[in-house]
């Protein structure tokens, strides 16, 4: 049974309580106002204001090119629309990798413009010296570890990390440094299940899995995959509990004919 999912704010604390507890986090990507209200009252727990908005908002074929201010501004619509969720900001990509003094001011600038809880950065001991300034300035911070979208030119392609013993054993010391270093959770995408599951046990802090199989504390996606938003996108990790492409597609094309024949608006749809 879940105990906290009464509780009135969800914080970094709670979701430590909840692996304490054996209790699943759940968590999806937001980027609007009306989709974050929907999910906040649907109860979830994080609401990720993911990078992946450059995908699935603004077309772009990789993350690279959102900027600060169009994540400040997508976080803003969310926070404006969620009562209970803990909301997390991605920090885009070349907002933190270049110095860590350069890390900390975009952080800071998410959580003041828009009010987030707290923010995501890619990447593991390579990116420390800027996690811990953040944190030094009491800015709540998710690690992420895995296929990470920021480097998708370093790696080549999205297959599934770490499947090797050598990036394993480098996965498992990064998730070890994060953890030292104050991280409040890890988000784990696409490696083996079995790899996820030994982190989960060996870390004490929440980690949350995406194609990281079932053995972690929580899981993600990507709110438009789950709803069928994009029909294109059919990774062997997603379940999709909508079809939402062949339905918004009905619903624009009835709208479409109503106009064109007439039948819309009719004597009640009108002053
Ligand atoms: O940007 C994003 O949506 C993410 C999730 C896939 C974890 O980082």
């Amino acid at each position: 049974m879940s105990v906290h999912k009464d509780v009135k704010k969800v914080t970094t604390h709670v979701l430590q309580e909840m692996k304490n507890a054996g209790e699943k986090i759940t968590m999806l990507t937001g980027y609007d106002f009306s989709m974050a209200r929907i999910i906040d009252n649907a109860g979830i727990d994080v609401i990720l204001v993911g990078d992946s908005a450059s995908n699935v908002m603004a077309g772009h074929e990789t993350t690279l090119p959102i900027t600060l201010n169009e994540m400040i501004y997508h976080a803003s619509s969310v926070v404006r629309g969620v009562d209970r969720a803990l909301v997390v900001v991605d920090l885009p990509f070349g907002s933190y990798q270049g110095n860590s003094k350069e890390a900390l001011s975009s952080a800071i600038r998410i959580m003041k413009e828009s009010g987030a809880h707290s923010v995501k950065m890619e990447g593991g001991q390579e990116i420390l010296e800027s996690i811990t300034r953040i944190l030094t300035a009491g800015i709540p911070v998710m690690g992420h570890l895995g296929l990470t979208p920021q480097s998708i030119y370093k790696f080549g392609t999205y297959v599934v990390r770490a499947k090797e013993k050598d990036e394993a054993a480098l996965l498992i010391e990064d998730a070890k440094a994060l953890e030292a270093a104050g991280c409040f959770a890890i988000v784990l995408e696409k490696i083996p299940a079995d790899l996820a599951t030994k982190v989960a046990k060996e870390i004490t802090i929440p980690i949350i899995g995406i194609g990281a199989g079932g053995g972690v504390d929580g899981q993600v996606l990507v709110v438009h995959d789950m709803l069928g938003i994009n029909n294109e996108f059919n990774p062997r990790f997603l379940r999709k509990y909508n079809n939402l492409y062949e339905q918004m597609t009905g619903s624009f094309k009835e709208y479409i004919n109503d106009v064109r024949s007439g039948d819309f608006p009719n004597e009640e749809e009108q002053y």
